[in-house]
This record gives C-alpha cells, sequence and structure tokens, in this order.
C-alpha cells in the first residue's frame, strides 16, 4: 500500500505548479464539454501552470495535430458558449492547445502504460514540466480499478518528495456500498487515500461552497440553524432535461444512483454539518462524514418515492416518456425521480426531518435548500390564528438563479391587523460579476495545488452509500410495484406529495 506523503504547497491564488495532466476518455463527452473549456478558463485567468502538458489518452486512432484541433473546437464551442461570455483569448487558446499530446492506449494493456510512462519522461525534457504527474479519469466506472492497477503495476503514481502522483476518479464511485467498498480496496493497492481525488462536480459550484461561508462567517443564521428553531428542511435538484442521449448509462444507473449519495448528500452535508475547527481538508471533511454517519436508518416503504416520468408536457409543447426515449427498454423500470425523507441523530437535529428530492424532466431547473423555521409559539395579533401564519422560510438558491431568500410576515397596511407574506431575496448577479466557469476550474486547480477539501474522502462515500443501502434493497425487492409515475414537465409524482402530506408539510413549488 502506497504511503503519505506531504508535498510543498501552493497557496490558493497563486499560478498552481508545474505538472502535467493525463486525461483518460480525451476523447469522450465530458473532455469536451467541461473540462477543456475549464483549462482554458484556468489559462485566461493566470492559474494554470507555466510549465504544463497535456497526454489527451483514449482508444481511438488519432494524431497530436487531430487531437490539438479537436481540443480547440471543443473550447470554441463549449467555452464560447455556455461558460464565456466575452470574446475568446486567442493568445491562451493557442498557448493552452500547444501544450497538449495525444496517445492512442488500449487501457488494458501493461505495455500500453511503459510508452505512457515514456512519454511523461520525454515530456519532462520538451516541455521541462518536472515530474508531477495529475491522472484525471474521465472514463466509465467500470475502468477506474483497471487503470489505476495498471499505473500502479508500471510505477507511475509511485511518489517521493519531489514527486506528487494525484489521480482524480470521476463518479459513480461504485453502484451500492459493497461495490464502493472494493473498488476502494483495490485503488487503495496502488494508491495512498492523499492521493485518491473523488469527484463531485457539485462541490465546484460556488453557490455550494457557499453553503458553508453562508453559515459561519455570518453571526445571524448559525443560533437558528438547530432543532429548536427549524421545522424541517428540503433540498431540491430538479432538472428539466431528460435522459438525452445517456441512455446506455442512465438505464442501469437511475436518479437515486446517478444523484442521491452524492451530489444530493454533499447538500445534506454542507446544510448540516458542524463549523469544522479550521478549513483543513481533514476537518472540514470530518464534519461532514459525521453529520452523513449520523442519519439514522431510513425506512423505504414509508419515507421513500420513486418514480418514472411519462409523456407529458411544457410550454404547450408535448414531451416524450422515459419509456419512449432513444435507447430506453420498453418495460424499464428505471426510476428518474426519488424522494426520500430522512433523520439526523444528533444534539443539533434530532427531530428535524430532511426531505430529499431530485428528478429529471420536471417543470423547471431548479436547485435549492430551504430552511422551514417554527411558528412562533402564540400568535399576539388579533384574529390571526399562528396556524395561519406562513411560516419563515430561509431558500438557499443553488440554480440557475444563484441566491438566496428569506420570507417573513409584515402588515398589511390598512386599519385591520392582516399578514401578508413578503421576501428579502439576494441575487448574486446583483452584486458579483459572475466568473465564467464550468465548475471544473476549481477542482483541477485544487488538485494541481494538493487542496482536497472539495473532493470526496472514502468514508464520506462509503457512508453515503450505506444510507441508500435499505432503500436499495426494498425497491429491488418491490420491483415495479415501488414505481410511480409522473407526467413529464410536472412537480413530480403525487407519491412524493403524499409523503410530506402525511407530516401536514408540502413541498416548495418548483415553479
Ligand atoms: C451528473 C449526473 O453528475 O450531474 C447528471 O450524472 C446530472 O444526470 C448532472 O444531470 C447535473 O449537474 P449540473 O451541473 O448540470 O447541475
Amino acid at each position: 500500500m502506497a504511503q503519505d506523503i506531504e508535498h510543498e504547497k501552493t497557496a490558493h491564488g497563486e499560478r498552481a505548479p508545474s505538472c502535467t495532466m493525463v486525461i483518460f476518455g480525451a476523447g469522450g463527452d465530458l473532455t469536451k464539454r467541461l473540462l477543456m473549456p475549464a483549462l482554458y478558463n484556468l489559462a485566461r485567468t493566470g492559474l494554470l501552470p507555466d510549465k504544463f502538458a497535456l497526454v489527451g489518452v483514449d482508444r481511438l486512432d488519432m494524431s497530436d495535430a487531430s487531437f490539438q484541433l479537436h481540443v480547440e473546437k471543443a473550447v470554441r464551442e463549449f467555452a464560447a458558449d455556455k461558460h464565456y461570455t466575452q470574446t475568446l483569448n486567442e493568445e491562451q487558446l493557442e498557448r493552452l492547445v500547444s501544450c497538449m499530446t495525444y496517445m492512442s492506449l488500449d487501457f488494458a494493456s501493461a505495455d500500453a502504460y511503459k510508452l505512457l510512462g515514456a512519454k511523461l519522461a520525454d515530456l519532462k525534457v520538451t516541455h521541462q514540466v518536472g515530474d508531477h504527474v495529475m491522472f484525471y479519469l474521465a472514463v466509465g466506472a467500470r475502468f477506474f480499478g483497471g487503470i489505476v492497477d495498471q499505473l500502479g503495476q508500471a510505477g507511475l503514481v509511485t511518489e517521493n518528495d519531489s514527486q506528487w502522483r494525484r489521480v482524480v476518479v470521476e463518479k459513480p464511485f461504485g453502484h451500492d456500498l459493497e461495490s464502493a467498498q472494493a473498488l476502494n480496496t483495490q485503488l487503495r493497492h496502488s494508491l495512498a487515500e492523499k492521493q485518491i481525488y473523488r469527484m463531485d462536480h457539485f462541490l465546484g459550484k460556488e453557490t455550494v461552497q457557499n453553503i458553508m461561508l453562508m453559515r459561519f462567517a455570518n453571526g445571524i443564521f448559525e443560533p437558528l440553524w438547530n432543532r429548536d428553531h427549524i421545522d424541517h428542511v428540503q433540498i431540491t435538484v430538479a432538472e428539466t432535461v431528460a435522459v438525452e442521449n445517456r441512455a446506455a448509462f442512465y438505464e442501469s444507473t437511475g436518479a437515486l444512483r446517478d444523484m442521491v449519495p452524492n451530489h444530493v448528500f454533499q447538500l445534506l452535508a454542507l446544510t448540516a454539518m458542524e463549523p469544522p475547527a479550521s478549513l483543513s481538508a481533514d476537518d472540514v471533511r470530518n464534519e461532514k462524514t459525521k453529520v452523513l454517519t449520523s442519519v439514522h436508518s431510513v425506512n423505504p416503504a414509508t419515507d421513500s418515492v420513486r418514480a418514472q416520468y411519462a409523456t407529458g408536457e411544457r410550454e404547450g409543447k408535448p414531451l416524450l416518456g422515459y419509456k419512449q426515449e432513444a435507447g430506453v427498454a420498453a418495460d424499464s423500470t428505471t426510476e428518474t425521480y426519488v424522494a426520500i425523507k430522512l433523520g439526523i441523530d444528533n444534539w443539533r437535529w434530532a427531530g428535524v426531518p430532511f426531505y430529499l428530492r431530485t428528478g429529471k424532466a420536471l417543470a423547471k431547473r431548479n436547485s435549492e435548500i430551504s430552511i422551514h423555521f417554527k411558528r412562533p409559539p402564540i400568535s399576539l395579533f388579533r384574529n390571526t390564528a399562528t396556524e395561519s401564519l406562513t411560516p419563515n422560510c430561509l431558500v438557499i438558491k443553488l440554480q440557475p438563479d444563484e441566491g438566496a431568500s428569506l420570507s417573513f410576515g409584515a402588515k398589511i397596511p390598512g386599519p385591520k391587523i392582516e399578514i401578508g407574506q413578503v421576501h428579502m431575496d439576494f441575487h448574486y448577479k446583483d452584486y458579483f460579476q459572475n466568473a465564467p466557469s464550468t465548475g471544473y476550474e476549481t477542482l483541477i486547480y485544487d488538485c494541481m495545488i494538493g487542496d482536497a477539501t472539495l473532493f470526496q474522502r472514502s468514508d464520506s462515500v462509503m457512508a453515503g452509500w450505506d444510507i441508500v443501502k435499505p432503500v436499495q434493497v426494498y425497491w429491488q425487492q418491490q420491483g415495479q410495484n415501488q414505481l410511480s409515475t409522473y407526467a413529464a414537465g410536472s412537480d413530480g409524482p403525487q407519491a412524493s406529495e403524499d409523503m410530506l402530506a402525511q407530516s401536514g408539510r408540502s413541498w416548495r413549488p418548483l415553479l
């Protein structure tokens, strides 16, 4: 098993140290749409190393020149489109592209990794990039273990005091607790925990990082952030996109595995964690993991909802049902929506339900965390029953309109005492200029400078899978019986509303 070695740290905001990045899956969608625009944004903002080389690795045959052209096109299309607002910086783009080479490689061939080793040695000379290497596994999950085994056997992930070797592993990390543990054991044969950067791209989003800042850099929220004042919490990650061209992946994955143990639980952990002792990677990740390990066992029969979208419409336009999508089996039972109620057994949260929901083909793209406060104990106001007052609600909006909103009651002008709901709204865009970003910039840069705070540690991944395990087992046993439907373009299935209605609560509308 590899040893933990400490390397010199680069301060945040400084240029990353010279290194080579090797992307496995360089011909794939993730590389094209997100990694290349992110690298371009890092180059543009002066954070990419001065001396940098990138080796694109994939099974396709491609020359260096055609790979460079592929990258250039990707940056022009995706950085300029979604993640950039001004014209491209041609000089930076050219510089970035000129750092790139390509290697066609059979992921399972030991000889190919020897050639990769020789290539890295060449780049040290031609690009003067030194010995640090970051391997990025942008490939299907079934390849993760095999590639890391091969890297280990070829001696490519061995570290010493002046050489770091880091491996970024995309999600999904396993498909249940047992497979995640097995994958982790396999990776740990070749890598120390510190060398493994388990990616959850939600943690690269500015607004997700802001949850911790909002809670711990302000004095007004924390005193109320507990069971004495909070009635319940809702976490929503609603998407309008349907399965698109990902049926092959999605059919065997479904909404629970795709979104819950990773993205949604990261939001849960950031919302519910205790203040960390410091902002070091270990202190922050200790607190996040503690939350997940304090979640009490979910009763899937009453506290989970599993649903699939049927035909529907949005703005008058008809939408396909999941079973009609290309590549989806006509009798598919894969869920495209999941809702779960859970509780956290600790002093801060005992008795406060957390409701989580995520789904595709919904009415609105909307990711938010809403904190629903308790009602005041008595109503002082004539003819105004406490029950009829709408409780205060703090909504942290993650996407697409980043910001926060606090609702409270105010007197409606006039002779009668009547209370109306008002909102105090903060929109990010009113205060800060949005940095063009795919969300991957922060994470790639953090890996280069050796800051693992925004990456998942193995204990938190396992804690996530452990929470969903009873749900996975129950759904497996129930099969088709457990699957509700909802119209594409709607707010989700009735069963999800019913789950909250049992305790007199309701979801915030998506619209
Ligand atoms: C991915 C999931 O991890 O996250 C997708 O596999 C999902 O199914 C996506 O659509 C959501 O991320 P974002 O950044 O588009 O909100």
